[in-house]
């Protein structure tokens, strides 16, 4: 198998959460490219519409097997729903956990709602998620699977800027999540990795500090080694490399994207 090869996904069937939006759209053109064979994306319809992304991931790629799917993760219902509506599929190889709330709130005047909030999307539904994924699509696969867990460069630093506490410990509580899932599972050839990025460039919740014209953009980007935020390719090319072989004895791991910001004074 020549290196290229250990990078293809082709024949592999894969789910991103949050996937008609932002990243999650990034990620689905990254797993496509690669040469998925089914992708299912799902969201609750509020934010990007399911329809439309799935309109325009057929044209581009009109021999795949693509469909959007209504989907609330923080209701194990919906969760259920989604997966007896693919049930046709079998098994699946990549899981993607990407759906996520932000929600800025001074920590003094966070309330248990707010703090609700952000924990029950970015931690409870992607735990039921990867519970009810393990459990009916991906124990039985022959040669295991892939979990990706999207947290955030907030689960490994502080930032004063924008206190969101609610934020941080949700996405911070995904980084034991994800080993767990790695340890008990890994008997199944099933990994678990989670990638923390930095604030990425484009349409998403970080377009406030991210656009062109931002006060704080510039104050932002001189605190990145590299000078830079993510791309959209940057995010493609680490959810591609941990959804493939390429990436087979890695499991357990925290990745940080975040052009070098978690190594500098
Ligand atoms: N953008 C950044 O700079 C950045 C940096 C670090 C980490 N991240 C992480 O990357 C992920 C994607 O970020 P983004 O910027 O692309 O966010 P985004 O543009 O706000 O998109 C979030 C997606 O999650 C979906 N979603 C939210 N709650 C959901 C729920 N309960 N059930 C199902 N889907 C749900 C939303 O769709 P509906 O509302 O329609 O359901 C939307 O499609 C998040 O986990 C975020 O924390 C982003």
């Amino acid at each position: 198998m020549t290196v290229l090869d250990l990078f293809k996904l082709t024949d592999k069937k894969a789910l991103v959460t949050g996937g008609a939006k932002g990243i999650g759209r990034k990620i689905n053109e990254g797993l496509l490219e690669a040469g998925v064979e089914t992708l299912i994306f799902c969201g609750r319809g509020r934010h990007g519409s399911l329809e439309d992304e799935e309109k325009r991931l057929k044209e581009q790629w009109p021999s795949r097997d693509i469909r959007g799917i209504k989907c609330d993760i923080n209701q194990e219902s919906e969760i259920h729903s989604l997966i007896e509506q693919i049930k046709d599929i079998q098994s699946l190889e990549i899981l993607v956990n990407n759906a996520g709330v932000t929600w800025a709130v001074p920590t003094l005047d966070q309330t248990m709602k707010s703090w609700k909030r952000a924990i029950d999307t970015n931690l409870t539904g992607t735990f039921f998620m990867c519970k009810n994924i393990i459990q009916e699509l991906m124990l039985s696969n022959e040669n295991g699977g892939s979990i990706i867990n999207i947290a955030s460069i907030l689960a490994l630093k502080g930032f004063a800027e924008t206190p969101q506490i609610g934020y941080s410990a949700s996405k911070s509580a995904l980084l034991g999540l994800t080993r767990q899932l790695a340890i008990e599972f890994a008997i199944y050839g099933i990994r678990a990795n989670v990638v923390c990025p930095g604030f990425i460039e484009g349409d998403s919740m970080a377009e406030i500090f991210t656009n062109e014209g931002s006060p704080i953009r510039e104050t932002l980007i001189d605190m990145v080694p590299l000078r830079r935020f993510a791309s959209s390719n940057d995010i493609k090319g680490i959810v591609t490399f941990l959804a493939s072989d390429a990436s087979a004895y890695i499991t357990g791991q925290t990745i940080p994207l975040g052009g070098g910001v978690t190594v500098s004074l």
